[in-house]
């Protein structure tokens, strides 16, 4: 994978490319698995509680380096994303943006003696 730096701070979503048409002269991140990556990043915000969103988009224009993902608003590029680079990226999510609460309102682990 390799990153492309843009503005810093808390990423409110991290866009990933799913396009699933390539141009004339140009491939798309849809036909190198992005599909796949975008439902596993999904599943491991759902599963971490991570506080961003997970935006399928059609098109970064970085096609050729693809599959493309980006931070966002306005920050860094990941392309050439592979299956290995999900935990990483999930590490640098959850630190940049913190977790939610669990639905019932209690953190993460929570335990109340006698509850
Ligand atoms: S098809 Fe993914 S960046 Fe253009």
């Amino acid at each position: 994978m390799r990153k492309l730096d843009g503005g810093g701070g808390k990423p409110a979503k991290l866009l990933v490319c799913v396009n699933p048409i390539s141009g004339s002269n140009k491939p798309c991140c849809g036909g190198r698995g992005s599909e796949r990556l975008a439902e596993a990043l999904e599943a491991g915000v759902r599963a971490r509680r991570i506080d961003v969103a997970v935006e399928r988009i059609h098109c970064l224009n970085k096609c050729h380096d693809g599959p493309s993902m980006r931070f966002a608003p306005g920050g860094s590029f990941l392309l050439g994303v592979q299956d290995g680079d999900l935990p990483a990226i999930l590490d640098v999510l959850e630190a940049r943006c913190g977790t939610r609460p669990a639905e019932d309102g209690l953190p993460f682990g929570a335990f109340y003696p006698g509850g």
